[in-house]
């Protein structure tokens, strides 16, 4: 009896709570201005950077134009410094007039003409971040209820000037008010960031069923030092983040900063294998308008993307951390394939990690892989040792197809070669791979 009631009572809880949007199956891509143009508000003297209509519109246009949308990078999405430093008479945010003069309705127009997405940025505090005006307790519905006529696609909901109380009330009512418009409306939540990122205090199974995506950790900045600090952090605590982590519910380590200042290409493709391992929103903040081609080249990856994007959802983990400063991840996918990254902290020079599958933990079997970034192709039984050359804070990226029945395995031996394949009784041909 007590059961049924508590059944009834979940079930309840979950109807009323729950974010019922069936958006973000997949980890949302796009782009987001805030790391790469902050709160430059200077039009008059920085009229191609600065927060505007204009920056949007641009960015549109490249996303548009060269690419991007068409492998999923679809959101265009406003951060803080937008709105103007009141409300309007009718107590509604609106943005600033003179670098938002068309509103930001038309805005969203522009993004829906092209097929593309407007998100928004607010704060459940009295403040945003930056100091503008915030949404607290009684300003949340009417603020929903404004982005939702705005015809906004996503929300960013920040915590800055709000305090612990405030916020386990603010979040869920603010996913209840999303909701309430009718209007599906992706609904990021900064809230574990502001409560440490972990459990006790952090309550990963409510935050699932509230939003869609939630920030858990700092801001990151244009410097590799940045990068690795997130990334540690997201894989020391994998335990208690990677479970939270499933179609429309993502811990986000923050935006690609991949074309902008402070990676080298090998730790942009460490940034984005990373990324791409850890199921989260690939949100770039940087100048699509000149980006390098470099740059591009790995933000447009498409088996990255399509790791990213798998549609199982599972959050991928570190399996191995080696003395030598070689580190392994990996992450389950659809159809029984997996991804692989072997990272080098080392600061040294390309270092020859050698393992194996099996090592590995795989199963027994045959594998066809491709390294993602170099496209090179191969096969490898799980017994074969072999050797990865990683570079100093870059990566080696493989996608790793389904086990092949050994016995097949032999069959193709024997026939034509796709990449090279390699016998575990060939003692002298330990395979060198990608140097
Ligand atoms: C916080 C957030 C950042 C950004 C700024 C804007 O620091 O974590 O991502 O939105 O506020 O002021």
């Amino acid at each position: 009896m007590y059961l049924v009631v508590l059944l009834f009572a979940s079930a309840l809880f979950v109807s009323t709570f729950a974010l019922d949007n069936g958006l973000m199956q997949t980890p949302p891509m796009g782009w987001l201005a805030w790391e790469r143009f902050r709160c430059d508000i200077d039009c008059e003297h920085d009229p191609k950077n600065c927060i505007s209509e204009n920056l949007f519109t641009d960015m549109a246009d490249r996303l548009y134009e060269d690419g991007w949308m068409d492998l999923g990078y679809v959101y265009v999405n406003i951060d803080d410094c937008w709105s103007s430093m009141q409300r309007d008479g009718k107590g509604r945010l609106q943005p600033d007039p003179k670098r938002f003069p068309g509103g930001i309705r038309r805005l969203a127009r522009y993004m829906h003409d092209r097929g593309l997405k407007l998100g928004i940025y607010g704060d459940m505090g009295t403040h945003t971040c930056g100091g503008y005006p915030g949404s607290p307790l009684d300003k949340i519905e009417i603020d929903a209820q404004t982005f939702a006529d705005w015809e906004v696609d996503m929300l960013k909901f920040d915590g800055c000037y709000s305090n612990t109380t405030e916020q386990e009330q603010g979040y869920p009512l603010m996913s209840k008010a999303l909701n309430a418009t009718g209007r599906p409306i992706g609904y990021s939540c900064s809230w574990p960031a502001y409560q440490g990122g972990l459990p006790p205090k952090v309550n990963y199974t409510q935050l699932g069923l509230i939003c869609n995506l939630w920030r858990n950790y700092g801001d990151i900045q244009d410097s590799w030092d940045s990068v690795l600090t997130i990334v540690d952090w997201f894989f020391e605590n994998q335990d208690a983040l990677a479970p939270a982590a499933g179609p429309g519910r993502w811990n986000d380590p923050d935006m690609l900063i991949v074309g902008d200042f402070g990676l080298s290409m090998d730790q942009s493709r460490s940034q984005m294998a990373l990324w791409a391992i850890m199921a989260a929103p690939l949100f770039m903040s940087n100048d699509l308008r000149t980006i390098s081609s470099g740059a591009r080249g790995i933000l447009q990856n498409k088996m990255a993307i399509s790791i990213n994007q798998d549609p199982m959802g599972i959050q991928g983990r570190r399996i191995v951390k080696e003395k030598s400063g070689i580190d392994v991840f990996l992450r389950p996918l659809s159809n029984n394939a997996s991804a692989l990254v072997f990272f080098s902290r080392r600061n040294d020079m390309p270092y020859r990690y050698q393992t194996s599958l099996r090592k590995l933990n795989y199963p027994t079997g045959s594998y066809n892989i491709i390294d993602v970034f170099t496209e090179k192709t191969m096969t490898l039984k799980d017994s074969t040792d072999f050797v990865v050359s990683v570079n100093p804070t870059g990566v080696v990226m493989w996608y790793v197809s389904a086990p092949a029945k050994m016995g097949l395995h032999y069959f193709f031996r024997g026939g034509h070669h796709h990449g090279s394949s390699y016998d575990k009784d060939d003692e002298n041909s330990l395979p060198q791979l990608f140097l």
